[in-house]
């Protein structure tokens, strides 16, 4: 629905989890479908906003949604670099590899030895959601934490570590988190009391998320 908050609004969404390549045919990545980026994307479109989505899925959008298709956290983090001095607003709800293999082989890696096992030395990534922490002047970030235990400090941890105006903590079981179409959030601002919202479908946690974007970007200076 409409919000006059969000009309013309930028901005950036990523969804999915990020493929890191071993070779033309291999890859490490997760669980996450895409299903929570993709319906925060919908929901700003449909609230008027004009947004990015830099996705590793393919789920169906709503007129004005824009999709970039990536597949590495490399390409994702070039892809939300280039939109961003021009954004009002990261949301980061993709699972980002932390680590890749430091080259992609361009032929199908054969096994040598069947005794012996495999060993793969992986090179950090670049973290997105820091990066744009350390440089973001006007826009407003906010990030994911999705963890199975110690939930809220993690999230906490990761709302100052980053530099976000808020960490949406993403609870993970068998019907919360990656892949599943219901989720449970508690919603960590800084110098704000934590806000648990009940759990529901993925567009509603969205929804939900859009509205405390659209307080956000009212409040903002300038
Ligand atoms: O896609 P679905 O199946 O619907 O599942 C949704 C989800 C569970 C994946 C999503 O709601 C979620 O919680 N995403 C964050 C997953 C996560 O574990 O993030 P993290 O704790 O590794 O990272 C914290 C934040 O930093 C995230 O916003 C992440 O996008 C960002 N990050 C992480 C690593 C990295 N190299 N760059 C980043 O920007």
């Amino acid at each position: 629905l409409d919000d006059p908050r969000l009309r013309g609004r930028r901005i950036i969404v990523s969804a999915g989890g990020t493929k890191e390549r071993l070779d033309p045919v291999r890859y490490l990545t997760n669980d996450s479908s895409g299903k929570m980026g993709t319906a925060i994307a919908n929901a700003a479109a449909g609230a008027g906003a004009e947004v990015t989505l830099v996705t590793t899925r393919q789920l169906p959008v709503v007129p004005g949604v824009t999709v970039k298709q990536v597949e590495s956290a490399q390409s994702m983090a070039d892809t939300i670099d280039a939109e961003f001095t021009e954004a009002d607003a990261v949301i980061m709800a993709a699972a980002v590899a932390d680590y890749r293999l430091p080259t992609v082989s361009d032929h199908k890696l054969k096994k040598t030895d069947a005794t012996s096992g495999l060993t793969l030395n992986l090179v950090q990534n670049p973290d997105i959601l820091a990066s744009l922490g350390r440089k973001k002047t006007h826009q407003i970030l906010i990030g994911f934490a999705a963890e199975t235990n110690d939930l809220l400090k993690n999230a906490q941890l990761k709302l100052t570590k980053k530099n976000a105006d808020m960490i949406v903590a993403n609870h993970v079981d068998a019907t919360h988190g990656f892949n599943t179409d219901t989720n449970a959030v508690t919603l960590l601002r800084p110098e704000q009391a934590p806000v648990t919202l009940p759990e529901m479908p993925k567009p509603k946690v969205a929804a939900a998320l859009i509205e405390q974007l659209a307080t956000m970007l009212a409040k903002q200076k300038g």
